[in-house]
């Protein structure tokens, strides 16, 4: 497939604060102001373009894959800045990171409140078959279904 993300844009009460988190909590470069945009690169292809704004930031998701060292790198920075960090996207699992699809995954909120995600794996990329599918991913498999 050769259509990538190229941008989106991010809404925050205070942009420059929001995009320095992310682009140091995530270990890629500082962000680039360009117009009213505080620009942080998440890869070759893709940046979170932040703006700012007075109105009520609705939370979004963000996903990140990493890989196993980015993803020791960034759980070390969450526990540094001794943010809360959750195994699931309902944030019932404190404290704890997911191994769903035989990798890692954690979530985390930024300062606006959007959930942040990391993995070391796609979602469904373990199968269903795999001792830990991805929540997603668990009830296409006969043998894991209740009904
Ligand atoms: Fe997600």
């Amino acid at each position: 497939m050769a259509i990538k993300l190229n941008h989106t844009i991010v809404a925050a009460r205070d942009k420059d604060a929001s995009a320095s988190f992310l682009s140091e909590i995530l270990g890629v470069p500082a962000p680039s102001l360009i117009g009213p945009f505080a620009v942080v690169p998440v890869s070759d292809d893709t940046s979170l373009d932040y703006i700012s704004t007075d109105s009520q930031v609705t939370s979004q998701h963000y996903a990140f894959l990493v890989d196993e060292i980015e993803f020791d790198e960034i759980f070390a920075r969450v526990r540094e800045r001794r943010l809360s960090y959750w195994a699931d996207p309902g944030r019932q699992e404190r404290d704890q990171i997911n191994t769903w699809d035989g990798g890692r995954g954690l979530y985390f909120e930024d300062p606006n409140g959007h959930l942040l995600e990391i993995i070391t794996r796609s979602y469904g990329s373990g199968g269903t078959t795999t001792s830990r599918p991805h929540p997603l991913f668990a009830g296409l498999n006969p043998a894991n279904r209740s009904i």
